[in-house]
């Protein structure tokens, strides 16, 4: 075998085997934006929207007061939730839905935040701007928007259901609203049409075609 072909040799199993500490950052990233961004927010200042419209609700700014701070004790808050009583039921527990390598990854990346701020919120911004610009798929803003409340199926059994009561999250697959009424609920929020403030209104932040697309999705989960 020529030397050459050694070198891509080793440079495929580089890439392919051993992923990189950059790849491993930058899908952190990824998986922050899908996961995290709706307490944690955009900039992990806990600027998500859950924190900022639930009364009562406990910081989650990922940068002040510190609990986790090595890799270590940074998974295990992600895998377990955080251990504290009265917060735990804030900070889901994630070890049922991500594999060890994404939560290490989304480890990585919460200290790539913590210690290289700028540049991992130009990784982040990568994912947070597609979300909010480009993606027309409706299954994807609706589990990275509504899940956590309405349940990845929509019946209403997402985790914050645990603590969100009077009413719950609807249960979306027997909605009775039609696609009028409903596009109006997503785009004005709750409490504009006479209904529960703690569902958002989301006209600032979803484009009427990404409306659209998260309405033709949640009629694809009636029964
Ligand atoms: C439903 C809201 C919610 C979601 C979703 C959520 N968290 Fe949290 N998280 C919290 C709360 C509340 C705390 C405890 C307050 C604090 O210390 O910031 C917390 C704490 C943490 C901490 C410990 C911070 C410290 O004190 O050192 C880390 C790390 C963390 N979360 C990472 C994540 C990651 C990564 C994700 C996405 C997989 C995620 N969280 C999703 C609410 C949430
Ligand atoms: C913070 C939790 C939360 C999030 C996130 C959330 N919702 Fe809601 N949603 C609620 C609650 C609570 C209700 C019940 C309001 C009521 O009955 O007064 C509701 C009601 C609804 C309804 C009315 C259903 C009916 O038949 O009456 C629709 C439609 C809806 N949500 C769609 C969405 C969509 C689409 C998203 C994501 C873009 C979303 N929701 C995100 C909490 C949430």
């Amino acid at each position: 075998m020529k030397i050459s072909s050694f070198i891509s040799l080793f440079f495929f199993l580089s890439i392919h085997i051993f992923p990189t500490y950059a790849q491993s950052q930058d899908d952190g990233a990824r998986l922050y934006s899908h996961h995290c961004t709706l307490c944690h927010g955009n900039k992990g200042m806990g600027d998500g929207y859950i924190p900022m419209k639930l009364k009562g609700y406990p910081q989650t700014n990922l940068f002040d007061e510190q609990n986790a701070i090595d890799k270590e004790s940074i998974i295990d808050v992600i895998s377990r939730g955080f251990p504290n009583e009265d917060i735990i039921k804030f900070m889901p527990p994630w070890e049922q839905e991500l594999t060890k390598e994404e939560i290490s990854d989304l480890a990585t990346f919460v200290l790539f935040l913590r210690s290289d701020t700028e540049a991992a919120l130009r990784t982040l911004s990568k994912y947070t701007d597609k979300l909010d610009k480009t993606v027309r798929d409706g299954k994807i803003i609706f589990e990275t928007r509504c899940a956590l409340c309405h349940g990845k199926l929509g019946q209403g059994d997402g985790r914050m259901a645990r603590i969100i009561k009077t009413p719950p999250p609807a249960n979306l697959t027997r909605s009775i609203l039609n696609p009028v009424q409903m596009r109006l609920i997503i785009k004005l929020g709750g409490q504009e049409v006479g209904r529960s403030p703690k569902m958002p209104p989301w006209g600032d932040f979803m484009t009427d075609n990404e409306v659209d697309a998260v309405v033709d999705f949640i009629d694809t989960l009636k029964d």
